[in-house]
Formats: structure tokens, C-alpha cells, sequence
């Protein structure tokens, strides 16, 4: 039951009834008996500026943002972390006295997904992709540290992300199985392998017995590029758990409580995704 001082959140997307943010920010706020709800917001294009004028008019804590919104997102706040700037895009806004403020928690969620999967943000990392995720990814282990090469169909993508991460190895993409050698961490940040979407192509005969491979796709669980590196013997990371750890902390701001990413949340998405 929500009260008139419930805090509100939720998710602009257009189209967002694929989100399954809805479903992990009411468990936790469910689990921590706090009196708010947050909502799945389908937004056109067209109207999100006007959407967030109205959402914070009517006392909104702030927003989850999602495909196509996140650059918009970018431009329309008063203030932006270093995460957002380095990604060029905003996927949580925070709603003020003073104005909006945006963050982008993919890449320390994709951080702390490797973390919580016991691998090192070591490296050097092959990145597959050079869309959004992957320039969020490539920011966050360039700031850890860490020696990032892209390998993108489209070369020019690749090289506009050069542009804004100097430090960026750009390669070709059809060196990507030759490539994977050298390396200790490979990601998939395409959407190569989706349910739906083409397979990728990617052989990994040459990979060293230490190889981490992580994906960004989570449907299904367990990606065809997973499966293979699993079956070599060969550490994975899956994509669910970055999608758990960019959630928390837009939860702990909007609502004031640090929620944990736990097996309880982990099994709750994952029973809405088909595990191959
Ligand atoms: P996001 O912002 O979620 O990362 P995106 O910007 O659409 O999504 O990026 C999708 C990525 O998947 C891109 O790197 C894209 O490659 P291009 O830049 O060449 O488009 C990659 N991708 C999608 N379909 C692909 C395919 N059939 N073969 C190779 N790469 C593909």
C-alpha cells in the first residue's frame, strides 16, 4: 500500500515492456518494506523532455533511462558524473532541488559483475562492439586500469570511440579471432547472439587457459559464446549480473537503502529468461 509520501521511480523506454527493471526495483523495495514503487514509462522520443518536466513536476525521485532515450537523457541534465561524460550517454537520472543529475552505471555494473564472478578487471580486454554499451565498458576499464582494444564491424564506430577514449586500441574485425590470444579478458558487447539476433562468429581456439569471457547479453542466460568458453574450461562472466549491479545505485539514491545483489534477485530475473 502506498502512502502520499511514497517515493516514486521508474523506467523510460520506448518501447520498455521488454524492461525487467520494474521487476528488481519492486522486489527490493518490497524486501526493505519502503513505502514507493517504481514503474515502467513508455516514452516517445518525441515527448521524453516534456516526460521528465512533467515526472519531476509531480515529485518523481528520478529515472531509470533505457534505449532509445540515453543521449537525450545526456543533454538534458544540469549536471553530469565522469561515468556519464566518459559514456556520452545517462541511464539514471536523479531528480533535485537544484536540477537533474545523470549518471551511467553500466560500467561499474559491468565491473562489479566481474567481481562478484571472482575475475580481475586485469586485461588487456577485447571489446566486440562499439554501440553504446561497449563505449560505457571501454570508459570504466580504461579508468581501472586496464588495456581496452575494440573490434567493431563498422571500423568507423570503432573510430569515433577512439576519438573520445584516447588510450583505445582499435583493430579489425576480422582479426577478432587471431586477436583473442592476446588477451586475458573478451567481452561481447554486440548484440550478436541475442535471442533473435544473428550468432557471433567468434572461434576461440587460440584463447590462453586463463581467458575470461564475459557477455552482455542475458537472453539467453547462457549465450552460445559463454557455452563455448564454459565447455573449453575457460572462466565466464554472464550478462545478467551487470544488469543487477547498474540497478543499485539509482535504488540507493532514489529510495536510501543499498540493496544487495543477491541469489533471491538473481533467480527472480533469471526465471523470466530462457537459460539457453
Ligand atoms: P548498444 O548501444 O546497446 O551497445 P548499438 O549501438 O545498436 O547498441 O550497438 C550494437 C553493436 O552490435 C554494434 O557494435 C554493432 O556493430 P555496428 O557498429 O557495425 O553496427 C554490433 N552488431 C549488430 N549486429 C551485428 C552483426 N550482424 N555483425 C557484427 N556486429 C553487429
Amino acid at each position: 500500500m502506498l502512502t502520499a509520501a511514497a517515493r516514486l521511480a521508474g523506467v523510460a523506454g520506448w518501447p520498455v515492456s521488454h524492461s525487467r527493471s520494474p521487476l528488481l526495483h519492486n522486489h527490493w523495495l518490497a524486501q526493505h518494506g519502503i513505502d514507493g514503487a517504481y514503474v515502467p514509462l513508455p516514452v516517445r522520443p518525441e515527448d521524453f523532455a516534456r516526460a521528465i518536466a512533467g515526472l519531476r513536476a509531480a515529485g518523481f525521485a528520478g529515472l531509470n533511462v533505457t534505449v532509445p532515450h540515453k543521449e537525450a537523457a545526456f543533454a538534458l541534465c544540469d549536471a553530469v558524473e565522469d561515468s556519464a561524460r566518459q559514456a556520452g550517454a545517462v541511464n539514471t537520472l536523479l531528480f533535485g532541488r537544484d536540477g537533474v543529475r545523470g549518471l551511467n552505471t553500466d560500467g561499474a555494473g559491468f565491473l562489479a559483475n566481474l567481481a562478484a564472478h571472482g575475475v580481475a578487471a586485469g586485461g588487456p580486454a577485447l571489446l566486440l562492439g562499439a554501440g553504446g554499451a561497449a563505449r560505457a565498458i571501454a570508459a570504466a576499464l580504461l579508468s581501472a586500469g586496464v588495456q581496452v582494444s575494440i573490434a567493431n564491424r563498422s571500423p568507423e564506430r570503432a573510430e569515433a570511440l577512439r576519438a573520445h577514449l584516447p588510450g583505445l586500441r582499435v583493430l579489425g574485425w576480422g582479426d577478432r579471432d587471431c586477436a583473442v590470444a592476446d588477451h586475458g579478458l573478451l567481452v561481447n558487447t554486440t548484440s550478436l547472439g541475442m535471442a533473435g539476433q544473428p550468432a557471433l562468429e567468434l572461434s576461440l581456439d587460440r584463447a590462453a587457459p586463463d581467458l575470461a569471457v564475459a557477455d552482455i547479453v542475458y537472453v539467453p542466460l547462457e549465450t552460445a559464446l559463454l557455452a563455448a568458453a564454459r565447455a573449453r574450461g575457460l572462466r565466464t562472466v554472464p550478462g545478467l549480473g551487470m544488469l543487477l549491479h547498474q540497478a543499485v545505485p539509482g535504488f540507493a539514491a532514489w529510495f536510501g537503502v543499498t540493496p544487495a545483489v543477491d541469489q533471491a534477485c538473481h533467480d527472480l530475473l533469471a526465471a523470466d529468461i530462457p537459460a539457453r
